[in-house]
């Protein structure tokens, strides 16, 4: 069994990311949640984290705030898609514990320490992630691999350049893809192609459960909200933990545009004919019908 900690800012989309994983208690040993500034303010993303927590009947999992603002740059959020509270459109219960000590960034590398080939599943903004390996740089060699939902091979969604986590922190975002760890990129090009169609939303509600019934309500806003009616973005970093057979990909360079009006953009040496190693897996290509019903499958089984 693959442990695993998942660096997240909810965000509709991470619910779906953190509720799959809380579902697939069998595949994964999620030791911990680390929450970051990023969708809205690290206040309602720390919230939020433990809500769902709550919500899946998984207040075991220890939840664990991070940094409340990038390395550099000022917070941008995304309330306009995520609404005020980031979860947005359903009604959660308030959470059944406090919030884990110590900081994100100390329980990121306390895990790395203690797990020998540590996944970190990262599918917000890059700063807790990014301060863990410049605090203490042995991890980099102990950390299994990076997951992370961010970046773009083609168009940006903040930007026409720059996927949302990326912008939002694109220093930590450059510290991560030169820190020498090995990493899974899932980019726009692969989240947009599974979308939160009425269908699939149809059979979330006819799960009819509490959990189930929360998220339906939530992407029906969040879809509304969305300037591309909203796509699966972060469950399919969960989904490529659960089902790598389900992705195509392949190892590319990836750079980091850190200044200037490519911000955050991803420079993604898809030929090879840049003649820089690669850094990073990919990928390109889902199976969106086969994730979306494990995805259904893992959410039947909560409250
Ligand atoms: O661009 C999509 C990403 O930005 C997702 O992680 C979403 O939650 C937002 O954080
Ligand atoms: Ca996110």
């Amino acid at each position: 069994m693959q442990t695993v900690v998942i660096d997240c800012d909810p965000g509709v989309d991470d619910a779906a990311a953190l509720l799959w994983a809380m579902a697939e208690g069998a595949a994964l040993d999620l030791a911990a949640i680390t929450v970051v500034a990023g969708n809205v303010p690290l206040d309602w993303t720390s919230t939020n984290a433990r809500r769902l927590a709550t919500l899946a009947g998984r207040h075991d999992v220890p939840v664990h705030a991070g940094c409340g603002r990038p390395m550099v740059l000022a917070l941008e959020t995304a309330e306009h898609v995520h609404g005020d509270s980031g979860l947005d459109g359903a009604e959660l219960p308030p959470p059944a514990s406090e919030l884990a000590p110590p900081h994100a960034i100390d329980r990121l590398i306390d895990l790395a320490h203690a797990h020998d080939g540590l996944t970190i599943c990262a599918i917000g903004p890059l700063t807790n992630v990014a301060m863990a390996l410049v605090k203490e740089p042995s991890i980099a060699s102990r950390l299994g691999r990076i997951v992370l939902m961010g970046g773009a091979i083609g168009l940006g969604n903040v930007t026409a350049s720059a996927e949302f986590n990326i912008y939002v922190d694109p220093h930590a975002a450059k510290v991560v893809f030169e820190s020498g760890v090995p990493i899974v990129m899932l980019g726009l090009d692969v989240t947009t192609q599974v979308r939160p169609t009425p269908a699939r939303l149809d059979a979330l509600r006819a799960l009819e459960n509490a959990t189930s019934k929360a998220l339906a309500d939530m992407f029906d806003l969040y879809v509304s909200r969305a300037s591309d009616g909203g796509a699966l973005h972060d469950p399919l970093a969960v989904a490529y933990l659960l089902m790598p057979e389900a992705f195509r990909g392949r190892d590319c360079h990836v750079e980091v545009v850190t200044e200037g009006v490519c911000r955050g953009r991803t420079i993604v040496d898809v030929s090879g004919r840049g003649g820089r190693l690669a850094n990073a897996f990919v990928l390109e290509r889902v199976d969106g019908d086969a994730v979306f019903q494990r995805l259904l499958d893992a959410l039947r089984r909560l409250p």
